[in-house]
């Protein structure tokens, strides 16, 4: 499936950067025991609290995004952050919503306009995914935005599944 076509069949979601005013959203995305269940657990309000003005900062960098229906409406859905990789070698995309709005195709949506920002503008040649292999749902988002398997290992007491995309242009040489 191609992002063109995953743009047609999502709803419309933008991404923004994450302002000063996100924080208490965002604050929530490490805390809450549903959003931390593949995560390691939530984290103490302190420590989400210092993450969180740390995404604001990242954010002004370009690494890193809000994610809302539209720039008229200031709701918070999710964040998605291309942050350096344990590998170190490669760029990973890492993703958190808001449970209340699981289920309608803005995490899609959103991955799918990062992974068009990271192979286009930021000249990208391929981005990195990882994830528990028993976080089906993120299984299957990344299957459906076209992250192919590339090996599993056990981090952080679980076994976690690393994915790649490839930019369009990895094997065509027009890459930088
Ligand atoms: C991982 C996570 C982002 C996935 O969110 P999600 O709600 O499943 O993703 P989407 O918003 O794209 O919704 C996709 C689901 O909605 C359905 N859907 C409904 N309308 C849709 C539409 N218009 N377009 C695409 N999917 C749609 C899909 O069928 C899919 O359901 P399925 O997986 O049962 O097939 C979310 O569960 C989350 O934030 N989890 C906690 C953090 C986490 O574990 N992050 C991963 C590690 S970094």
């Amino acid at each position: 499936m191609t992002n063109t076509t995953l743009k047609l069949i999502t709803p419309p979601c933008i991404l923004d950067v994450v302002g000063a005013v996100d924080v208490p959203q965002v604050v929530r995305l490490y805390v809450e025991p549903e959003v931390r269940t593949f995560l390691g657990g939530p984290l103490s309000r302190h420590l989400a609290e210092r993450r969180a003005r740390e995404l604001v900062v990242q954010s002004e960098r370009g690494k890193a995004w809000a994610v809302r229906r539209s720039l008229d409406d200031p709701t918070l859905l999710g964040v998605v952050v291309l942050g350096q990789h344990h590998d170190l070698q490669d760029l990973e995309v890492s993703y958190l919503f808001l449970p209340e709005h699981w289920g309608s195709g803005y995490a899609t949506g959103a991955l799918a306009q990062v992974l068009t920002h990271a192979f286009g503008e930021a000249g990208l040649r391929r981005v990195v995914a990882e994830t528990q292999s028993a976080n089906t749902v993120s299984v299957r988002l990344l299957d459906r935005l076209g992250f192919l398997p590339s090996r599993t290992l056990v981090r952080f007491g679980a076994e976690q599944r690393i994915y790649i995309a490839e930019s369009p242009r990895a094997h065509s040489g027009t890459e930088r």
